[in-house]
């Protein structure tokens, strides 16, 4: 069964084609980051209006590499929640309107759910070869999804049946690596270019608390970024009064690579702890990481090293954002669900897989 995936929650156009949840065809992705580097963040309009401008060429573009046609595709699936609202509305409606032009059925999915099925991908027929996991992860699985808006633990009892066991409170991960690389003067998006810098850097130069959660697998970075801040006010001599932005001129490049390590060092330390802890409780067969932090080498070698089992990761390519994982979800989606109404489909910007799980 083939499965057309569209992918447009945030800062990223994607469309892709898999086979049967397993076999990927084509993987096209048109980001944006060059765009909103000048702003050190995603803009939501600018996002909304790019996405218009190339949703239907990079739809085009992922059937013709597939090797397939109009004809072979068997299903569309979109993510149509959770992410930027404007974004959300250029996928969901380019997917409905060619559900209904072509007459294919139609499955929204959620795009952190969708992350966690980017492990599922264990083939491919085309394209640059990836480093694909050997085979496919087995149930009961936990999942540690981190991205640039998320940050939660969820275990799979099976496909649609999951419970999240908890999130972050305030700052996504991602968002946290995002702010504390604007804070040092290291360019956006934080994640890579953090981990880029912390090579250099002692990991052990600074330390910063841990947040006391009340929920045991919930997150909170706000207080780490905030923690980076002042320590980096205290080394260059100012106090909160400065401005933010004219810290990083003052700091020089050892410095910023020991603030770059110990940050790393604490918020991977954070997620792998809390990892473990639900691995020994709920002693699940398979442990996944996804989304764009997944893709970082430290967080890979620390959950590696702390976890009795072998994880197999998914390529960076299909961490950050894809319509791979979506079309893939949207197989799986298939087999137990009925497609969703074209002309009634919705986005729903801030759905939590508190409410999505699909199979009781
Ligand atoms: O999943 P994703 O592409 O988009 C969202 O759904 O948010 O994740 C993007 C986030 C950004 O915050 C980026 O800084 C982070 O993932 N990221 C990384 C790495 N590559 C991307 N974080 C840590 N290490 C990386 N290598
Ligand atoms: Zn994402």
């Amino acid at each position: 069964m083939l499965i057309l995936g569209i992918e447009s929650s945030c800062d990223e156009t994607a469309a892709s084609v898999v086979e049967d949840g397993t076999i990927l065809h084509s993987n096209v992705v048109q980001s944006q980051v060059d765009i909103h580097k000048a702003y050190g963040g995603v803009v939501p309009e600018v996002a909304a209006r790019s996405h218009i401008e190339v949703i239907n060429p990079v739809i085009h573009q992922a059937i013709e590499e597939s090797g397939f046609s109009w004809d072979d595709i068997d299903a569309i699936a979109v993510a149509n929640a959770p992410g930027l609202i404007g974004s959300l509305l250029v996928g969901t409606l380019a997917a409905a309107t060619l559900a209904k032009l072509h007459g294919k059925p139609l499955y929204p999915v959620h795009h952190v759910e969708g992350h966690v099925y980017a492990n599922f991908i264990t083939k491919q027929s085309a394209g640059d070869p990836l480093e694909l996991p050997s085979k496919q992860p087995s149930f009961p699985m936990l999942a540690l999804a981190v991205s640039g808006l998320h940050s939660q633990l969820i275990m799979f009892e099976d496909h649609g049946k999951y419970h999240l066991l908890g999130e972050t409170l305030d700052d996504a991960v991602g968002e946290a690596y995002d702010k504390v690389a604007k804070i040092l003067g290291l360019p956006y998006p934080g994640g890579p270019s953090i981990a880029k810098a912390a090579v250099d850097g002692d990991e052990n130069a600074f330390d910063f608390p841990d947040a006391k959660l009340k929920g045991v697998y919930d997150f909170s970075f706000s207080g780490l970024k905030t923690a980076v801040l002042r320590a980096v006010q205290r080394e260059v001599g100012v106090d909160h009064t400065f401005p933010s932005f004219e810290l990083a001129a003052r700091l020089d490049d050892a410095t910023r690579a020991n603030f770059a390590a110990s940050f790393q060092r604490v918020a991977n330390q954070t997620l792998v702890k809390k990892t473990v802890t639900a691995f020994n409780e709920f002693k699940p067969a398979s442990v996944v990481i996804a989304g764009g932090v997944a893709a970082d080498r430290d967080l890979r070698r620390r959950l590696a090293e702390a976890l009795p089992v072998a994880v197999e990761y998914a390529p960076r390519q299909l961490c950050t954002d894809n319509a791979a994982m979506i079309a893939t979800l949207g197989y799986y989606k298939s087999l137990y669900c009925e497609p969703t109404d074209p002309e009634a489909v919705e986005v729903k910007p801030t759905l939590s897989m508190n409410e999505t799980a699909w199979r009781t």
